[in-house]
């Protein structure tokens, strides 16, 4: 079931606690009592129709309307995606850090084991600081540049020059599937570490981990099939009505 404009924000995470933290990047905070969703996406100046469509992609992973996605600003897309990095290092990381600490202390007994969780995770954060970060100092501004030029109809030549070296193929080409690792600290939990002594915080991290590979996959959809092909089609108008002599 699709969440639309009309219905009670309260109702959709009813239906989908999910969306709780789709709510968080947006800025909006509980307490909206029986306002529709339109109505409280009007109190936080969140654009509705952009708010609708990336919860209801976040909650159904074969509802994607890339066309749809496609027709909202730069801007608007760039800034939810800078949102959700902050949401992946600012809230997710240190609970999944403070469990696998936990975890440490309290489930395994062999120090090879704890080392290896400990390391495996620690590599794993500044494989996504690192990943996150060359998208807000390279990828995000030049995106932006692009919309600009785009819209101006009149590119800066700075623009241009930029352009000779750089593009979203490139981006596109060294995107790496940050989703895999986790993958594989999972497995390490799940197959290869003893049975550890407390099940019951084994397993919320490994819900933690599952909700966070999910979440990275929903993200990295929006950038390789929203972004991505938004911006070529900008370069190519760029390329052929401004460069060509
Ligand atoms: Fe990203
Ligand atoms: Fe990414």
């Amino acid at each position: 079931m699709l969440i639309t404009k009309n219905i009670k924000m309260a109702d959709v995470i009813h239906m989908n606690y999910f969306t709780l933290s789709v709510l968080n990047r947006f800025g909006i905070e509980l307490g909206f009592g029986d306002k529709s969703v339109e109505d409280v996406c009007k109190k936080y100046k969140v654009d509705p129709d952009f708010f609708l469509e990336i919860a209801n992609t976040f909650v159904n992973k074969d509802y994607f309307p890339k066309k749809h996605l496609q027709t909202f600003s730069v801007k608007l897309i760039t800034d939810y995606l800078r949102k959700t990095h902050h949401y992946y290092h600012k809230i997710k990381v240190p609970e999944i850090e403070l469990l696998i600490e936990n975890m440490v202390e309290s489930c395994y007994t062999q120090k090879d084991n704890m080392v290896l969780l400990r390391k495996f995770f620690n590599d794993y954060k500044n494989e996504l600081l690192n990943h996150t970060q060359r998208e807000e100092e390279v990828v995000f501004p030049y995106t932006i540049a692009i919309e600009d030029a785009f819209l101006n109809q009149n590119p800066d030549e700075s623009v241009l020059q930029m352009m000779e070296t750089y593009s979203i193929d490139v981006f596109e080409n060294e995107h790496d599937n940050i989703e895999e690792k986790l993958f594989d600290l999972k497995n390490i939990i799940i197959k290869y570490l003893p049975a550890p002594k407390d099940q019951k915080l084994c397993n919320k991290l490994l819900h933690e981990l599952f909700n966070l590979e999910q979440d990275l996959n929903d993200h990295s959809r929006i950038e390789e099939k929203v972004l991505v092909p938004k911006i070529r089609e900008m370069e190519k108008f760029i390329i052929n009505s401004f460069t060509k002599s």
